[in-house]
């Protein structure tokens, strides 16, 4: 088992990760007033070992499973569910679940009496790598993502591989999105990954991985918490583009738009000259692996259209990304919205192409 701290001017969160970790550091809350946030798939498969846990008696809340539980709704519902209950300040929020549990629940406990205590318990492989660490709690409001939401640290994460057992393919997949986003941004992870093509869902490879990934993102979340430098921006790479289709298309997930976000803008990265030759073609190469074709949508200049939400955006009409560079960075592009939907067209026209 492993731990990795993140200390901030004024927080301080451990993530414990690797197999035995719930066993070994969940338990510690019994004892302390609890209210754990799941959604109805993990409830379905883990209520017993929540219950056995964290006492018969905690109050859970169970939001319906999916994306479309990040809205005010459930928010609302949570917090007076936590009212009900007689939530105290020194009391504490237990999200068990995907991105979606941690997001929502974490904007709850960051919102309730200004803010108590919360711990993470990442259950989908998208979440252990990636949502789960560094503070970020978002709901969606009128068709933009994360647009309502806070940084608020948990105290502790506990990553366990265990939960992946039950995690259905796809979302393993999912997961693997955000791993080859990291990839892109960290040589040792990009190494690993590309040495270890023919394992990417191998339950060994994912843990170690999972360290790794985590670790990185601890690196940079220390320097730029609250994404004021600039430094944390580069954990969105893909997302400017993989978010907009996102809102559009809705049919798949969050990490699967995530891989084929980056697929179209490692087309204009290179379009652009910021990133090509064989480095490129591996990173396709890796997103192929988990994706099998990236899509060639007939109506992606409107999808594209989306990426006017970004928060990353400084100026109206103008699309900011984070897109791979050379080995190991990533950097930074700003194109008017003419010319970005332009060369996302002509992303999907090559696709069709079969180029
Ligand atoms: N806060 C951040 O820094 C950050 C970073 C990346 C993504 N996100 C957010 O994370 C969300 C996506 O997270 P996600 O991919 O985990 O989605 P999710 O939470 O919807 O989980 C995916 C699916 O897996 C199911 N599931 C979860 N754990 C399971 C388990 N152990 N066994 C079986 N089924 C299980 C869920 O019920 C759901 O159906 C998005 O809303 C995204 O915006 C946040």
């Amino acid at each position: 088992m492993k731990e990795i701290e993140i200390s901030t001017k004024t927080t301080q969160s451990i993530i414990r990760c690797g197999k035995g970790a719930f066993e070994a550091y969940a338990p510690a809350y019994k004892d302390k007033q609890t209210f754990i946030v799941t959604d109805s798939n993990v409830f379905g498969y883990y209520r017993h070992l929540l219950w056995r846990t964290f006492g018969d008696r905690t109050p859970i809340y169970i939001l319906p499973a999916g994306e479309s539980s990040k809205t005010f709704r459930y928010l609302r519902e949570i917090l007076q569910k936590m009212i009900d209950e007689g939530m105290r300040r020194n009391g504490y929020v237990i999200a068990v679940g995907g991105g979606v549990v941690g997001d929502i629940a974490g904007l709850a406990a960051s919102l309730y009496m200004r803010g108590i205590h919360l711990v993470q318990i990442p259950t989908t492989l998208l979440a252990q790598v990636d949502s789960s660490v560094g503070g970020k709690t978002a709901i969606d409001c009128k068709n933009i993502k994360n647009v309502i939401g806070s940084f608020y640290q948990p105290e502790e994460v506990i990553v366990d591989p265990v939960f992946l057992e039950t995690l259905p393919d796809r979302e393993i997949r999912c997961g693997l999105g955000e791993i080859i986003k990291y990839g892109a941004l960290d040589k040792d992870i990009y190494s690993k990954l590309t040495e270890n093509e023919a394992r990417l869902k191998d339950p060994a490879f994912l843990e170690d991985i999972t360290y790794s990934c985590i670790n990185h993102k601890a690196n940079v979340v220390r320097l730029d918490e609250r994404e004021t430098t600039g430094l944390r921006k580069t954990l969105n790479l893909g997302h400017t583009t993989g978010h907009a289709f996102e809102l559009y298309y809705r049919k798949k997930s969050h990490g699967e738009f995530v891989l084929i976000g980056m697929y179209y803008e490692l087309y204009i990265a290179e379009k652009h000259g910021v990133c090509g030759g064989r480095y490129a073609e591996n990173l396709k190469k890796l997103i192929l692996k988990v994706i099998k074709k990236a899509p060639a949508y007939e109506d992606v200049g409107k999808a594209a259209a989306m990426a006017k939400y970004d928060k990353k955006n400084a100026q109206s009409m103008r699309i900011s990304m984070v897109v791979p560079g050379v080995e190991g960075k990533s950097a930074e592009l700003t194109l008017g919205m003419d010319e970005y939907i332009a060369e996302i067209e002509e992303c999907a026209a090559h696709i069709r192409e079969g180029k």
